[in-house]
């Protein structure tokens, strides 16, 4: 075994498969230097651990050792959440989508052409969602490439893991928020990509994402050159709004008159990849539903802002991709989302399945048959399945599938010590007199417990948020 740095002992709990959870109780973790899990070995006795240590050599190693009602759950993944809209969450519920961009978005996201704006409010998000509890994080920037820049620096020594992209955007906003040209456009994307390739060449936290906000905003000839970068560059992650509303997807095939749908459309420009995240996906065809499943794209779902900014009240069909064996995570969309809480972007996945349970068809989808996705019934998400998305599931669909998103050794320890001790800073979730066993604390955690309840934050392997225990 390579030299470790550290090692844990305590309960932790992952998702073994997108329906079922695993408790792994009193658990030795032993972690190397750089944060990945050298070992994991389950019912080690808590009497016995400085035994199996000194077997093992390592009587000098650090050892942190968890309490009862304290336990260990894979960091968040927020595959979709748009950085300069930290200060912005909450305006503007109700609207719908096009009218929010223009009216509370773009002025908003307009102010990030002053460098200094976006120093200061990307070091408070990137303290504020790691406090959250997310590790991991799928960005969108400002249009500027200076901004967007320093979000990547903000997220490399905050120790966040990100995937960041310059949003392209040379059409349909005000002139305030527009760029000239595709060619600025790409000029500016490429800079960006160069830089976060220099500050972290290995990609190990911060990787670029192509980001064409959505194809209202790009012209064809900016769509074909991204999708053009993309072909050449197999490494680059892909990101876009898809089917997130109907005044959406109206205005979108009124601009692209030559396609019926946005798969056609995105597919025709390379944009539809393994490595492409497609954020919202309410409204869905069975063809288009084919579409993604066929070319392996992944799904952001983003419950919170579905239900409360675009477009009304939308319930995507997450249990049908789901079945499709479509690669899903969860999105905070925050500030579409008002919340940028990954706890309640679980709490909103399930109700919004229990929404569309009941109340379809017809729920959430247009009168014409062509729109209407195919279902029967069994729309009811599981809490099991809201943290697999919030967890691996949502490591799969940003790409870092195989580094982290579940607890195995090679695998990198992004990491939440969740407490839910009634003490914990006044936090009074009511544990059973006789002690609530780990997957009813999960439970309990999931529905009613909040950032007071996640103590300490790790990313690869390092104390992020939190001051020791
Ligand atoms: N579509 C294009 N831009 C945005 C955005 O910022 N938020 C949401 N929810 N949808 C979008
Ligand atoms: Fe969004």
């Amino acid at each position: 075994m390579a030299e470790p740095a550290k090692a844990i002992h305590g309960t932790l709990i992952h998702s073994s498969t997108p329906t079922q959870l695993k408790v792994l109780p009193d658990t030795l973790v032993i972690l190397s230097p750089s944060g990945t899990i050298l070992s994991l070995q389950p019912n080690t006795n808590r009497l016995r651990v400085a035994a199996v240590l000194a077997e093992q050599g390592f009587e000098r190693l650090p050892l942190t050792t968890l309490s009862p009602g304290q336990f260990f759950i894979p960091g968040f993944v927020d595959a979709h959440n748009h950085a300069p809209q930290w200060m912005q969450r909450g305006l503007g519920q109700g609207m719908h989508i096009l009218d929010w961009l223009d009216g509370i978005t773009f002025p908003n996201e307009a102010k990030f052409a002053d460098a200094s704006h976006a120093e200061s409010v990307y070091g408070k998000l990137v303290r504020g969602m790691l406090r959250q509890g997310v590790t991991t994080a799928s960005y969108y920037g400002s249009l500027h490439g200076e901004a967007t820049r320093v979000l990547a620096s903000a997220c490399l020594r905050g120790g966040q893991r990100a995937l960041i992209g310059k949003c392209n955007m040379d059409r349909n906003s005000p002139s305030f928020y527009r760029e000239a040209s595709a060619g600025e456009s790409i000029a500016a994307t490429q800079s960006c990509i160069r830089h976060i390739r220099a500050i972290d060449p290995e990609g190990s936290l911060v990787r670029p994402v192509l980001t064409p906000r959505f194809a209202i905003s790009c012209t064809a000839q900016l769509l074909r050159s991204l999708g053009e970068m993309a072909r050449q560059d197999p490494s680059l992650a892909i990101q876009t709004h898809f089917n997130e509303a109907a005044q959406e997807i109206d205005a979108t095939l009124s601009l692209f008159p030559e396609f019926r749908n946005e798969a056609d459309l995105y597919s025709s420009f390379g944009l539809l990849t393994p490595r492409t995240i497609l954020a919202h996906c309410t409204i869905m065809t069975p063809y288009e539903i084919g579409k993604l499943r066929d070319l392996g794209c992944g799904v952001a779902h983003c419950p919170t802002a579905n239900m409360t900014v675009g477009g009304g009240f939308m319930a995507a069909p997450v249990k049908e991709f789901l079945r499709r064996d479509i690669n899903v995570g969860l999105g905070t969309d925050s500030g579409g989302g008002y919340s940028s809480s990954m706890l309640n972007a679980m709490r909103h996945a399930l109700v919004t399945s229990y929404a569309r349970d009941a109340l379809y068809p017809g729920f959430a989808a247009r009168d014409e048959g062509e729109r209407r996705a195919e279902g029967s019934g069994g729309e009811a998400l599981s809490l099991e399945e809201a943290f697999y998305m919030a967890t691996r599931g949502g490591a799969k669909v940003v790409g870092f599938d195989g580094q982290i998103g579940h607890f195995a050794v090679g695998m990198e320890f992004d990491a939440l010590l969740v407490d839910m001790r009634d003490e914990r800073n006044g936090v009074n979730v009511p544990l059973d007199e006789d002690g609530d066993s780990a997957q009813r604390m999960l439970e309990k955690f999931v529905m009613t417990g909040d950032d007071r309840n996640i103590a300490l934050v790790y990313v690869k392997g390092k104390l992020v948020y939190g001051d020791g225990l």
